[in-house]
């Protein structure tokens, strides 16, 4: 079954892969209906240098390569009317046995995960994507649409059925940019030692500090004092208020503790 790379994209080929489980540190398969859509999003900037320095490898897989039937047809009517169309199970039952050797998420590895996404999955959130940068070597995302996918998916294959947040996308697409790009960035050494996330927002319980940089005086706009000044401890207590601030004024709920873990 064929795939094509990123990687081969990156090194301006079109030619389709033979899937491999390469040896880097995550290898992460995208499953979905709009494989184009995929075509460069992965070819900026933190992604990109991860991908190039063997970090991860991004595959990603057209579910209608998986189709059998004369049609190809990778959806269906609702049993029960309604509107809309189905992602029919079994096109994606193939894939993943194709990619996994089994269907059944009792036999996967414990380092394997198969992600579902969806409006009505768990919330995604900085702690999730570091559970998965720590605990996961294998991601397998399947990008759902908004009208549904055949629940016995969700019920054999599925280990994590996760949302981006209470709105509702026409498809699981943004959604696995969105969850590549928070995990990724997570992976040792994929920020490079100048930088670390540790100082992320979330990764505190806080919104971060605002930042600054040259000029210092820009259209009668100042730069605020303190950060000019050298005093480190100074510019540490100044971050942590305005990060308090910050956190206040635009996530109450964050300080109140009302959105669980962060
Ligand atoms: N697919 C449609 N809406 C979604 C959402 N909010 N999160 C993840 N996948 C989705």
């Amino acid at each position: 079954m064929s795939a094509w790379s990123l990687r081969s994209v990156l090194v301006a080929s079109e030619f389709p892969v033979i899937e491999v489980v390469s040896a880097v540190a995550m290898n992460i398969d995208i499953l979905t209906i709009f494989p184009e859509f995929f075509r460069e999003v992965f070819d900026f900037g933190i992604i990109r240098r991860a991908r190039l320095a063997d970090i991860v490898a991004i595959n990603v897989h057209d579910i209608r390569e998986f189709t059998t039937d004369k049609h190809r047809m990778v959806d269906d009517r609702p049993f029960g009317g309604g509107d809309g169309m189905v992602l029919k199970p079994e096109p994606i039952f193939a894939a993943i046995e194709n990619l996994l050797g089994t269907s059944d998420r009792n036999k996967f590895t414990a380092r394997t995960k198969v992600v579902l996404l969806s409006p009505q999955g768990r919330p995604f959130k900085q702690a999730v994507a570091k559970e998965f940068a720590v605990d996961a070597e294998r991601i397998l995302i399947i990008c759902g649409r908004y009208e549904g996918i055949d629940e016995r998916v969700n019920e054999t294959l599925v280990t994590d059925e996760i949302s981006i947040g209470d709105y509702v996308l026409s498809g699981g697409e943004p959604a696995a940019v969105v969850l590549v790009d928070a995990i990724v960035r997570l992976l040792p050494e994929a920020l490079g030692s100048e930088t670390s996330a540790e100082n992320d927002s979330f990764s505190s319980g806080l919104l971060d500090y605002p930042h600054y940089t040259r000029p210092a005086e820009f259209r009668g706009m100042k730069v605020p004092n303190v950060l000019l000044e050298g005093n480190h401890a100074e510019i540490e207590k100044w971050r942590k208020a305005k990060a308090l601030e910050k956190t206040r004024s635009n996530r109450m709920d964050l300080l109140e503790g009302e959105n669980g873990e962060m």
